[in-house]
């Protein structure tokens, strides 16, 4: 499915990361892989990486919030592989005073960070994606949660995630010429390290319990990946702009089930 893309792939930091599951999934499918770690998180990121099929992986540290760090990330892929098929965005950040608590008194600060980490920096990947795509194009896949309606918790990172999905929507238009499809895979909750930090992430957890008609295992974050790589491969060659819900069904229920 993925035989001779080359796929950079950014938000490893431990196994249990959904960036870690699409980068082995991506390795069993043929695909080529290089990380972008972030720097704080590098060491954290090659321990995980030496389990994949294999062994590590080249891995690039990279934040994405530095302009700087971008365009070091692209001269090293030119270098490395001289072009660059697809991408995965599997980053997202916001300072717990963001995550919860009241909405009107957050500071901005705090905001700007989650906004800069968590949407901004997707419309930098792609530029460092369109640099270096060949004619026939490439794909950008992002990671959200859903952005359209409101959550008990999750305050301004639901801010951020509806920019996440604004963003894919002008990417999609603006990159459709060079062949560039982008496109994000909404998933349920899973344990990660960035999920458990959600402030009454377990009010997520329960939402799915009573609201997803299919079965959600909040530990497999399997099911995402392989959504990820279809989107990844040229199967999907027709689809860009879109918003694959890989939830179980939840975003498509209108109210708890009867179990
Ligand atoms: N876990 C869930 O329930 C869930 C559900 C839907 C979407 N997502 C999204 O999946 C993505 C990956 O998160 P995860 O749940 O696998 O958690 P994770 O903690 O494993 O991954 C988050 C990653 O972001 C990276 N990161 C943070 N700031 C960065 C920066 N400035 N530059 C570069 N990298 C940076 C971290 O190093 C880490 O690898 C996020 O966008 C998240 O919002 C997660």
């Amino acid at each position: 499915v993925l035989e001779g893309k080359r796929i950079l792939i950014t938000g490893v930091a431990t196994t249990d990361s959904i960036a870690f599951a699409v980068a082995q999934r991506t390795l069993e499918l043929g695909g080529e892989i290089v990380l972008a770690a972030f720097p704080r998180d590098l060491e954290a990121a090659s321990t995980a990486a030496a389990q994949l099929p294999g062994g590590a992986p080249r891995i690039i540290p990279a934040d994405l919030t530095s302009e700087e760090d971008l365009d070091a990330l692209t001269d090293a892929l030119r270098d490395h592989w001289g072009r660059l098929d697809g991408a995965l965005h599997a980053v997202a950040f916001a300072p717990q005073v963001a995550l919860g608590g009241d909405l009107t008194r957050t500071p901005a600060g705090p905001v700007e960070l989650a906004f800069r980490t968590s949407a901004w920096s997707y419309a930098t990947l792609a530029r460092v994606l369109a640099d270096l795509a060949p004619e026939k194009g490439g794909s950008l896949v992002g990671l959200d949660f859903d952005g359209s309606a409101a959550w008990p918790t999750y305050n301004w990172m639901g801010v951020c995630k509806s920019a996440l999905e604004s963003t894919n929507r002008y990417l999609a238009r603006d990159l459709g010429a060079q062949r560039i499809r982008t496109n994000l895979v909404a998933a349920g909750p899973i344990h990660t390290r960035a999920a458990d930090a959600i402030p009454h992430f377990d009010r997520l957890l329960s939402a799915w319990a009573n609201g997803a008609p299919i079965a959600w295992d909040e530990h497999d974050a399997y099911p995402t990946a392989d959504a990820t790589c279809f989107l990844l491969s040229d199967f999907a060659r027709a689809i860009t702009g879109e918003i694959l819900h890989v939830d179980g069904g939840y975003h498509a229920m209108a109210a708890p089930l009867p179990r």
